[in-house]
């Protein structure tokens, strides 16, 4: 009865949200109303399912439910019941994020379960729920909760939740977040178990530092993953997503320096899977509102690699070429710092550019997208004087490419109010653009101080997703 509510109040908010300029036609988002993160991707007979954290009865972050999606090729969706709503004869009042496994053929979701706004902090428990009609209807455990927060004897965990979870040979490890009470330091702590049902607390994984600004506060959603052979531990401490790649050996993690996933602030929780052949695909949750009928999307699939620098690399999932439609390319342009209209009638708000510049420059140099007509103002994508920082809109970034680089590929894609650009695929950027006017969507390039060569331009126009 209570999600024909929900329903309900989606096929409302559908009908607002689709007339919605802003609202992105090829990033992955719910039917209608709030999401946030995404939630235990797992590939199970043939198909992507993603799952997200939902509020199906409005904008706002609230009530918090498991939407629910399939894909066949990384690329479509199609949008599938609620998987999970919160028991309220049981006293639950959101099911926070977790993860989903295939346990010996049954799917199996684990999550954070929590009773009550006050008891976020404190009283958070890990539930699980399996399926047994491939993942179409959830039913929650008898044995719930399967942990709380006592396991951790003298340990005052706080804000404790986000299960993400292995297997090592035949047993389950998970690592969960949160911070030490007092501490004023994120924590991953790792656990394991043989059957899901049972946990046994093992230690402390990784503890960010007091007083250092990308590891203190609290740490949501933590992932860990091999690449090569090292590990990657990546965490949200509320503000921008960090990340260390460290070696793992007898479950103990030392990790190395930590750098930004994204420099975009609406770039969040991030949520990975690891396929068969080892490929690690991750989406994270684009926060920062949307307007009538939704609010939130998730970025496009990207995959992560690992760099000979020690640092990870990211390219979106080849498969989004699927959406390529219309095509534009141009070759060997001159940009010196008065060229005007270099793209002549390049436009549009749904498109995936790939650029190569040629530049010695260390001046500013970039793009500029949802322009006017008479080719003034819009938004800029840029890479700032001696390539420290990337600009895209308001949001800026310190970003990692030396003077040595000569060529300087700017991957982006521009979704409505939505941009994600990868640098070099080492930096990558995603923020919430918006055009001023409908018909401010024309895009161009420029330099500020230097005559730069743009050696190749690839524009398309992309399909939607649905
Ligand atoms: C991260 C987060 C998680 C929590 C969920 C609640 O955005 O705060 O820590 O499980 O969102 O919706």
């Amino acid at each position: 009865m209570p999600l024909q509510a929900a329903m309900e109040s989606i096929k409302k908010a559908k009908a607002i949200a689709e007339k919605c300029p802003y609202r992105p036609k090829f990033h992955f988002l719910a039917p209608a109303n709030w999401m946030n993160d995404p939630n235990g991707p797992l590939y199970y007979k043939g198909e992507y399912h993603l799952f997200y954290q939902h509020n199906p009865y409005g904008e706002n972050w609230g009530n918090i439910h498991w939407g629910h999606a399939k894909s066949k090729d990384l690329v479509h969706w199609e949008h599938l019941p609620i998987a999970l709503a919160p028991s309220s004869d049981l006293g639950e009042k959101h099911c926070f994020s977790g993860c989903c496994v295939n346990n010996k053929g049954v799917p199996t979701i684990i999550y954070t379960s929590i009773k009550s706004e006050k008891s976020i902090a404190k009283k958070a428990e890990q539930w699980i729920a399996t399926s047994s009609d491939d993942m179409i209807t959830w039913q929650k455990s008898s044995h719930n909760p399967v942990m709380s927060s006592n396991m951790h004897g003298n340990l005052d965990v706080r804000d404790w939740r986000d299960p993400y979870i292995w297997k090592e040979k035949e047993i389950w490890y998970m690592v969960l977040g949160g911070h030490v009470h007092n501490k004023q330091a994120g924590i991953a702590l790792l656990y394991k178990s043989s059957n899901l049902n049972q946990w046994e607390y093992l230690h402390p994984l990784c503890e960010g530092e007091r007083g250092n600004r990308m590891t203190r506060s609290n740490w949501e959603c933590p992932n860990f993953f091999p690449l090569k052979n090292s590990h990657i531990l990546a965490v949200s401490p509320y503000n921008k997503v960090v990340y260390t790649v460290g070696s793992y050996k007898n479950h103990q993690f030392k990790p190395g320096n930590w750098n930004y996933l994204d420099h975009g602030r609406g770039f969040y929780a991030p949520n990975t899977m690891i396929e068969k052949d080892g490929r690690v695909i991750m989406w994270a949750w684009i926060r920062e509102g949307g307007t009538g009928g939704w609010n939130g999307c998730l970025t496009l699939p990207r995959i992560l690699s690992l760099g000979d620098d020690n640092r990870l690399r990211f390219t979106p999932a080849p498969e989004l070429q699927l959406l390529r439609k219309n095509h534009i390319h141009m070759e060997n342009l001159l940009i010196t710092p008065h060229s005007k209209s270099v793209l002549g009638n390049t436009r549009g708000s749904c498109l995936e550019i790939i650029g190569i510049f040629e530049v010695a420059s260390t001046g500013n140099f970039g793009f500029k997208i949802y322009q006017f007509n008479n080719y003034e103002n819009g938004k800029i994508i840029e890479i700032k004087a001696e390539r420290r920082y990337l600009r895209v809109g308001k949001e800026k970034g310190k970003i990692d490419l030396t003077l040595n680089e000569k060529l300087i590929k700017f991957h982006i894609f521009i979704d409505k109010s939505v941009v994600e650009v990868f640098l070099n695929d080492k930096d990558c950027l995603t923020s919430k653009v918006y055009q001023e006017t409908l018909n401010s969507d024309r895009i161009d390039v420029f330099s500020t101080e230097e005559d730069i060569i743009l050696k190749s331009l690839d524009v398309w126009e992309l399909k939607s997703i649905w």
